[in-house]
């Protein structure tokens, strides 16, 4: 369980920062969050500067970048220098893929139908290497971490979890997972989509070699960036894609053309090409710097108690709510009661639709993943619509 310490308070509802209509119930930022005004207007901004683009300062395309990184830093407890802007999880994934190493017959550690983008760069490494994935299998008990550590021995080479399951928010205990991997000698990969910007993360405690991660989702971002961050004692990863920004002669456009070898320092020598995305990245900055003042550790606080109320009232109309001890509070996964039958799901389905209600299906489970802008209303509108389906209340 996340630390709760004495500065950390609650928020109240903070919907109208959010284009949201009151008869709207979104329970679902584990698919995408909305958008800030905020955000919306700094990316608005940031696309009508291209239209006057003799407005465009040298500065431009480093300035907003750096405190973007600066940002992400922060919520990964590291410094700038270690963080890289991606176009996406799977982008970093792929990098991370690429510079450990893996020897013939040594394993490649995941977990049961973590998500594909942190699965397909391992299964081509594999292939590559003649290395072997190999999945933990689902916990009956939910305690991933007692699962990983169990598989993790000297046979491993890299381990690549998610710090929460993306489709019910089971949660891995990095900073374990990390020491025991450290005495394997095996590398960790995390994919930090889920759960950055909402469950606090501190790279100094849990010693990660990569977190890559997408910001569309718990940092509030547009879509189509990411973050990398890479260890301090990986210096000399090689960059996917290879881009002037990278350089270290970047900032000189008129001396462009004297090539070098250097590079911008730290991790930004991964950054993607075009990196500087003047629409974007002031969007993310702009979610990022939101979330930060919000605080993960208050936003976490703020969560708990509204899934823990839509835990109970979906419990008592025959829902099944998982493994609460070895689930991130910012998650619920719920399973239909027996009695719903096959068409259980659909029904559901199509009544949460009807009222303008929504969560995400994955496999048999309703995933609600609600955040600062969800009131009681919404959770109301919720349960009385989980009721309509199940057993015919109106
Ligand atoms: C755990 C997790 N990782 C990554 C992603 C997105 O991956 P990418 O940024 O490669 O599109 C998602 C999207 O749902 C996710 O749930």
């Amino acid at each position: 369980m996340t630390p709760v310490g004495p500065t950390v308070a609650t928020i109240p509802s903070q919907r109208h920062l959010f284009d949201m209509p009151r008869e709207v119930a979104y329970l679902n930022c584990a698919y995408m969050s909305p958008l800030l005004h905020s955000v919306v207007e700094a990316g608005t901004a940031g696309l009508r500067r291209k239209a006057r683009p003799w407005e465009i300062e040298v500065s431009d395309f480093f300035d907003d970048s750096e405190a973007l990184r600066a940002a992400w830093a922060e919520l990964l407890g590291a410094g700038p220098d270690a963080v890289a802007i991606t176009p996406s999880a799977g982008y970093g994934i792929s990098l991370a893929a690429n510079h450990v190493a893996v020897g013939s017959g040594q394993r490649i550690l995941l977990a049961e139908e973590q998500f594909p983008s942190n699965v397909y760069p391992w299964t081509d490494k594999a292939r590559r290497t003649g290395g072997e994935v190999r999945f933990v299998p689902r916990p009956e008990d939910g305690d991933w971490t007692r699962a990983v550590l169990a598989e993790l021995d000297e046979r491993v080479a890299v381990v690549a979890l998610p710090n929460v399951h993306w489709t019910d928010g089971g949660i891995f205990d990095l900073a374990r997972i990390g020491a025991r991997a450290r005495e394997a000698g095996a590398a960790l990969v995390v994919d930090a989509t889920q759960s950055l910007g909402a469950l606090p993360f501190d790279a100094k405690t849990i010693r990660p070699d990569f977190v890559a991660g997408a910001a569309y989702k718990w940092l509030m971002g547009p879509y189509s960036l990411g973050y990398l961050y890479v260890a301090p004692h990986l210096e000399e990863v090689t960059p996917i894609e290879h881009n002037w920004i990278q350089k270290a002669n970047a900032r000189d456009f008129a001396r462009l053309v004297d090539y070098t070898e250097d590079w911008q320092p730290g991790a930004r020598r991964l950054d993607c090409g075009e990196r500087s995305n003047f629409a974007l990245v002031p969007a993310a900055l702009a979610a990022a710097r939101q979330v930060l003042e919000w605080g993960p550790a208050n936003i976490l606080r703020t969560i708990a108690p509204t899934t823990r109320r839509l835990a109970a009232a979906s419990a008592e109309l025959g829902c099944t709510t998982g493994h609460d001890l070895h689930r991130s509070p910012h998650y619920l996964a719920l399973g239909l009661p027996a009695e719903s039958g096959p068409e259980g799901l659909s029904r559901v389905r199509a009544r949460l639709s009807e009222r303008r209600v929504f969560v995400s299906i994955r496999g048999d489970t309703i995933r609600v993943t609600p955040h600062l802008y969800n009131d009681v209303e919404d959770i109301e509108a919720f349960v009385a619509a989980l009721a309509s389906a199940l057993w015919g209340k109106r």
